[in-house]
């Protein structure tokens, strides 16, 4: 049976009919053309997948498209506005955080996503203080994005990539919004 769905999808209002069994991924790449969330194990495990939907991330392969009719989908393509990239994708260029770059979107949707998550207050496994300002170190951050998994083994620089942000973050740097730079490094 098809639903008629709507998703707010980096910036775009795309409206179409999907089987009810359509998870959030396929719809996005097969119905949609947005490939960068990309399918590496369609099970959770890997990461490759990861959006933001609502602001907050998620493995688009365990989410029914038609279930989050009318939400706000933001992928890796619309992490930047215009040709300025998002600071987190900027980090990235700047450490060499990838490699085959397979895994790259959904390291950077998931690095926003938690960069968020840490600046709300939320702990982590590792938070050894609940009722401290989380800080970001190597620890929280290699816990924070242990769901997204890099065949290529690039894990060293990003996590500096993502210290980078965190210390901008931190100073008061706007790490929320795009710089500029030429885009067209997250597909
Ligand atoms: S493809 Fe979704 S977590 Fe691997
Ligand atoms: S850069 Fe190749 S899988 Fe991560």
């Amino acid at each position: 049976m098809d639903i008629q769905t709507t998703l707010l999808v980096d910036g775009e209002k795309r409206t179409l009919a999907l089987d009810t069994r359509t998870t959030l991924l396929d719809a996005l790449r097969d119905r949609l053309g947005v490939t960068s969330p990309k399918k590496g194990c369609d099970h959770g495990q890997c990461g490759a997948c990861t959006v933001l939907l609502e602001g907050r991330r998620v493995n688009s392969c365990l989410v029914l498209a038609v279930a989050q009719d009318g939400a706000e989908v933001v992928t890796a393509e619309g992490l930047g506005k215009g040709t300025a990239l998002h600071p987190v994708q900027e980090a990235f260029l700047a450490r060499d955080a990838f490699q085959c770059g397979y895994c790259t979107p959904g390291q950077v949707c998931s690095a926003v996503g938690m960069l968020r998550e840490a600046a709300a207050g939320n702990p982590s496994h590792v938070t050894a203080d609940l009722n401290a300002p989380v800080a970001l170190n190597d620890a929280e951050i290699r816990e924070r994005m242990s769901g997204n998994l890099c065949r290529c083994g690039a894990y060293v620089n990003i996590v500096s990539a993502i210290r980078d942000v965190a210390a901008e973050q931190a100073a008061g740097g706007g790490a929320g919004t795009a710089s500029p730079r030429t885009a067209g490094a997250s597909s």
